[in-house]
């Protein structure tokens, strides 16, 4: 079975992966990567962050996205951007700087116009905005929000449709895929931004489950989005698990991608699924989670785990 000609067959735009410059050097791992039929679509890990991009105030480096860009094209699959807005990654002069108001929109502007217009035509949709909530639906406090309030999403937007007016514009967040505070926020944020004709194409949820955790309000959740008329993309997925695995642990975890999978399925507006890495010898996870992990439906030697036939069933 191949994953991206499943997801298509089934209606869907994508079925895609995201990868990482270092991990490029390894090529049983780009072997599989490469393959377009299982891989639809590529999302940069990391080279196109605002640390990566504007390391320094004004002076631009590409190389690490150009490379991810290069890539996709060179298979025939469609690149994600990702992203122009995060708390995190952020270069000091961005994190640690104090400006005005009329300084930080401006800052925020020559970013995303620079690194949106440098990939114009190359960046079939875009995370233009990343994690702008906490979990209890408040906005997070960060230099753009202290700064700015909450002007600064649209901002961001704004500079990005006219960088490249073709790009799809995404926000997306953590712990919005089920229904709750947080989620709420996001449909609340969607809508103020279409009621003053803001440009927002879609939302991403990036779905890093735990193993028998999957919010059992996905599927209703993601058609409470649809109902404000933006698409809906599953952006990050990974489903961890404390290790060490068990049978019983990836039987449980290939029910889980199951059910991910089968409810952007179900919703139309939802266009495509990006796993956070398709093998778990590149997964975060471990660094980030102590004792957790094996979250990919590839494992660390390549071989195939009944994750993979769960999202191949829920396409079929
Ligand atoms: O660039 C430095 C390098 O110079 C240094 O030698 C090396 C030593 O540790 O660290 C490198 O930075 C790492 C960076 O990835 C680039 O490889 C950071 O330590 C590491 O923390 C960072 O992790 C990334 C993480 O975002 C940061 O929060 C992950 O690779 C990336 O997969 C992850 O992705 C995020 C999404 O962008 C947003 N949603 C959550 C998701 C998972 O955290």
């Amino acid at each position: 079975a191949k994953l991206h000609s499943l997801a298509k067959t089934a209606g869907k735009l994508y079925f895609g992966s995201a990868t990482d410059n270092p991990e490029l050097t390894d090529t049983a791992y780009v072997g599989i990567l490469s393959d377009n039929t299982m891989f639809g679509q590529i999302t940069p890990g990391n080279s196109m962050k605002w640390d990566a991009t504007e390391p320094e105030q004004g002076t631009f480096t590409f190389s690490g996205g150009q490379q991810i860009v290069d890539l996709a094209r060179g298979n025939g699959q469609l690149l994600r951007g990702h992203n122009c807005v995060w708390y995190n990654q952020l270069p000091s002069w961005v994190s640690g700087g104090t400006f005005t108001a009329a300084e930080l929109t401006s800052i925020v502007q020559t970013h995303c116009s620079t690194i949106v217009g440098h990939w114009a035509g190359e960046i079939v949709n875009l995370t233009c905005i990343t994690e702008p909530f906490n979990d209890d639906g408040t906005w997070r406090s960060d230099v753009f929000y202290n700064t700015l309030g909450e002007s600064f999403v649209a901002t961001a937007l704004m500079a990005a449709r006219s960088a490249d007016p073709t790009t799809k514009l995404y926000i997306n967040d953590y712990n919005i895929e089920g229904s709750g505070a947080k989620a709420t926020a996001m449909q609340n944020l969607i809508k103020s931004l279409q009621a003053a004709g803001t440009p927002i194409d879609g939302v991403g949820l990036q779905c890093h489950f735990i193993v028998g955790e999957v919010p059992t309000t996905l599927q209703t959740n993601m058609e409470a989005f649809a109902a404000l008329g933006v698409e809906i993309a599953i952006t990050e997925l990974d489903i961890r698990m404390t290790l060490p695995a068990t049978a019983a642990l990836y039987d449980q975890q290939k029910t889980d991608y199951n059910t991910v999978v089968s409810a952007c399925q179900a919703v139309e507006s939802c266009i495509g699924i990006t796993i956070w890495d398709y093998t778990d010898k590149y997964s975060w996870v471990p660094s980030t989670f102590s004792g957790q992990g094996a979250a990919c439906p590839w494992d660390s030697n390549f071989v195939k785990k009944p994750a993979f036939d769960g999202i191949a069933a829920a396409f079929s």
